[in-house]
């Protein structure tokens, strides 16, 4: 079988052997593998370039800087963005926080945020706190296949909405989002518009638009490193919020009592920087460029669609999210009933089988055949709530995967007693 980009090779992880047999890792939707490209870059800054940033006037110091302002440079650019509307952040969960601490300290009794039923934990906590304080919060309800009601939206969208947030692709039911139609009825109704791009931005070509107001995604969710995430925000709405944390490098100047705060993006990042994260995303984004995102694109769309194919014909197994795969990113969660494997080597274990389809339970059998798929809730609780689960199995693709991968996960599935 093809590897349709035949990319694993620049993937050190991908050599690595468990009981002797090569790895299919399907949890890219928690994070991805690493490039050498990646890697090299980070080692390169500690071994050439390593100082601390914005602070000092010798050259190292300098080149350190130039570095990670052009890691910003390159990430604006990534996604159509000017480089000051980009703050660096530690992932979305933390982007979504800022917002939250910022530009949501304003809201009060009576405004309204809405958000989705498909939400990721991380943009639905930042909004829950403010119920507190008597806001509303409310969520968009999903059509049977997935998809976000509009009709809904549009309903619960009411004068005193201040914030709609909603994430673009669903960590879980692998729905896209038409954002700008949904950007335009939010701006239509005056209301500020926040994009979770965590699962977007790595895997389609994503372009900034009038309708967005704030966008939030993480580095290593598309092969750059841990600990280095993106907010996006337009420059005007940057200026008007105030800073989130406080401390060295955010300040134009102190005095005894008194502080002038640095312009945004700056402003944002009090404290030492991740420029060893900053690094590492500009290299995987020339990664990403030089594959092309709509060459990703398609790429995950074909891997889905054989393996929707595939599952089809797995008569006990149940996916979720749309069928059609113009409507869904790489991303396939999934339950099993009636697999009397997974009974059999739950007992050979000794283990007490009372919940025999649990997700976990279905990720072991796959994981003893080196197949990696995630389970549980993936911090969508809410969302599991709504379909009324208490989790699935979910496997995810990225530009490393192919066509092998595909094969392994469905022989895999195979072995288990689900009736065909
Ligand atoms: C849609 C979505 N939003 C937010 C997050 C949180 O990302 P992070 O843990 O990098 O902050 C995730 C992580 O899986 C996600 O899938």
């Amino acid at each position: 079988m093809i590897n349709t980009f035949g990319l694993k090779e620049d993937f050190p992880i991908f050599k690595k052997k468990v009981n002797g047999k090569n790895i299919v890792y399907l949890d890219s939707t928690a994070t991805t593998q690493k490039p050498k490209q990646v890697l090299d870059a980070i080692v390169e800054y500690y071994e050439g370039a390593n100082a601390n940033v914005h602070r000092s006037v010798y050259k190292l110091a300098d080149e350190a800087t130039e570095l990670y302002e052009n890691s910003r440079s390159n990430v604006a650019d990534f996604i159509g963005a000017k480089s000051n509307e980009i703050v660096f952040t530690r992932n979305t969960t933390e982007s979504l926080n800022l917002l939250s601490f910022t530009m949501g300290e304003s809201l009060g009794r009576g405004d309204r945020i809405l958000i989705t039923s498909m939400e990721h934990h991380s943009n639905i906590l930042p909004w829950m706190r403010f119920e507190q304080r008597g806001v509303k919060l409310e969520y968009v309800d999903l059509d049977d296949e997935g998809h976000l009601d509009l009709e809904d939206l549009k309903s619960k969208l009411k004068r005193e909405t201040k914030i709609v947030s909603v994430t673009h692709q669903s960590n879980v039911l692998g729905t896209i989002n038409p954002i700008d139609e949904i950007g335009k009825i939010v701006k239509d109704n005056g209301s500020t518009f926040i994009i979770d791009a965590a699962q977007s931005v790595p895997h389609m070509p994503f372009h900034m638009r009038e309708e967005y107001d704030f966008v939030a995604f993480s580095g290593h969710k598309m092969l750059g490193p841990m600990g280095i995430g993106v907010l996006y925000g337009k420059y005007h709405l940057l200026e008007e919020m105030p800073p989130f944390n406080r401390g060295g490098e955010m300040i134009k100047d102190v005095d005894f009592h008194t502080v002038i705060f640095e312009d945004p993006p700056i402003k944002f990042e009090a404290g030492t920087p991740n420029v060893e994260g900053a690094v590492g995303l500009s290299a995987a984004i020339d990664y990403l460029k030089r594959i092309g995102m709509a060459d990703v694109r398609r790429h995950e769309k074909h891997l889905t669609s054989i393996t929707l194919k595939a599952l089809d014909g797995l008569e006990n197994l149940k996916y979720y999210g749309p069928r059609n795969v113009e409507e869904r990113g790489g991303v396939i969660a999934f339950n099993v009933r009636d697999a009397t494997n997974i009974k059999k080597n739950l007992e050979s274990k000794n283990v007490k089988v009372d919940q025999l389809y649990h997700s976990h339970d279905i990720a072991t059998f796959l994981d003893e055949r080196n197949v990696y798929v995630r389970s549980g809730h993936h911090c969508a609780e809410p969302l599991m709530r709504t379909l009324g689960l208490s989790g699935t199995a979910r496997a995810s693709y990225y530009v490393y995967n192919g066509e092998d991968d595909v094969d392994a996960f469905i022989k895999s599935l195979g072995e288990i007693d689900v009736q065909r």
